[in-house]
């Protein structure tokens, strides 16, 4: 179902307005100011990696209390390279969700006091939404609807997004993220923490079909997903001794971009079972800042007559300019939020979304 929601009357030029958003939903601390045409004024972010490393991934306590520390500099930093101040702004996005719980806190408290002090209005962004409407940042020729892959850390889905919170969740996973699976693969491997960028660089250097591994659920009816048994796969291969740490993160990353473009090309072929026509498959979230994966996408979206849409990689990773840009998509349609709103973990972008068979279901 399409729901109309109110749109802009574009026949005249909109105002300028300048959205600064606020991203702590994780490990990275994020700022940036944006404007309505798409211009990223300044983004700074401070990334958590040497805190976490130890730990081989991230500690929520450790995150939070540093996401305290790092976001009001990082706030100062980013007006004073814009050469603004907060009566220049016309609105303060944060990230509510979800995520970390405490840093979520960290970065929405910040969010609403900038926002009781400069008089401002607060737009309480889905950190999932920031993702899916990020590429019509980077693409600002990119209209609603369209089909997008979101693979992050966090969540693995098949989203049809309608509109500015509108979206038809098509799938998810039964279990682990694919980010997760990248994470947990450059674990066992010994390749560090955050595991993504180095599983890629090190499959660089392996053969992809060296090291026979499954495509969990590729025979399954609906586009969800499944990444715990190939981790498994990926540590019995690892303690075999039998094969290269390389080819088994080549294997492993074409094991996922299997999985990546059979179930998307099963979620493409429901979408047109139905008659919906999209305007272009797109992808975003962490993972979607592997290069790898990419070429076998632009070719699924060719078969299909559609363009793919990718943001460039550091706008896929967690980043300020998403939540300021996603705050600006939601104030220029007058969706305002009050200062009660809470911080919280879970927030499906799709509520009505039915459930996925499987243990560990992800919202
Ligand atoms: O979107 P994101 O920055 O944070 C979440 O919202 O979760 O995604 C982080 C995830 C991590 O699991 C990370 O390993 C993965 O994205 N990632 C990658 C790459 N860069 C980041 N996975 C594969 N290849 C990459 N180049
Ligand atoms: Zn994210």
């Amino acid at each position: 179902m399409i729901v109309a929601l109110p749109s802009l009357m574009m026949a005249e030029k909109p105002p300028m307005a300048l959205v600064l958003g606020l991203e702590s939903s994780c490990d990275e601390t994020a700022v940036a100011l944006v404007d309505n045409n798409g211009n990223i004024i300044s983004h700074h972010l401070a990334t958590q990696e040497i805190l976490h490393r130890p730990y081989g991934g991230v500690v929520p306590e450790i995150a939070a209390r540093a996401h305290v520390e790092r976001l009001e500099p990082l706030i100062r930093k980013v007006l004073n390279e814009s050469d603004k101040n907060l009566t220049d702004i016309d609105a303060i996005a944060a990230t509510a969700g979800p995520g970390l719980i405490g840093g979520v806190m960290v970065g929405l408290v910040t969010g609403k006091a900038l926002s009781l002090a400069c008089n401002k209005p607060l737009i309480a962004v889905n950190h999932l939404e920031g993702h899916a409407l990020t590429p019509r940042l980077a693409n600002q020729s990119l209209n609603f609807p369209y089909l997008l892959l979101l693979i992050s850390g966090g969540h693995c889905q098949i989203l049809l997004v309608q509109n500015v919170g509108v979206y038809r969740r098509l799938a998810t996973t039964i279990d682990d993220a694919g980010g997760e699976a990248f994470d947990k693969t450059a674990k066992i491997l010994g390749l560090g923490f955050p595991g993504g960028p180095a599983v890629e660089q090190e499959a660089l250097k392996g053969d992809p079909h060296a090291v026979p591994l499954p495509r969990p659920l590729i025979h399954s009816q609906e586009p969800h997903f499944s990444f715990a048994g190939l981790k498994t796969a990926v540590l019995r291969a690892h303690q075999s001794g039998q094969y290269k740490r390389a080819d088994i993160a080549a294997s492993f990353q074409q094991a996922v971009i299997d999985c990546l473009v059979n179930r998307s090309q099963k979620a493409l072929k429901k979408i047109e079972g139905e008659g919906i026509s999209v305007n272009a498959f797109v992808i975003a979230g962490g993972m979607a800042a592997n290069t790898a994966i990419r070429p076998a996408l632009i070719k699924l979206a060719e078969e299909h007559h559609l363009p793919l849409v990718a943001p460039p990689p550091w706008l896929c990773t967690d980043n300020g300019a998403m939540i300021a840009w996603a705050g600006l998509e939601r104030f220029r349609l007058g969706m305002i939020d009050g200062l009660d709103i809470p911080a919280k973990a879970r927030w499906p972008l799709d509520p009505y979304a039915e459930k996925a068979r499987g243990a560990g279901v992800k919202a």
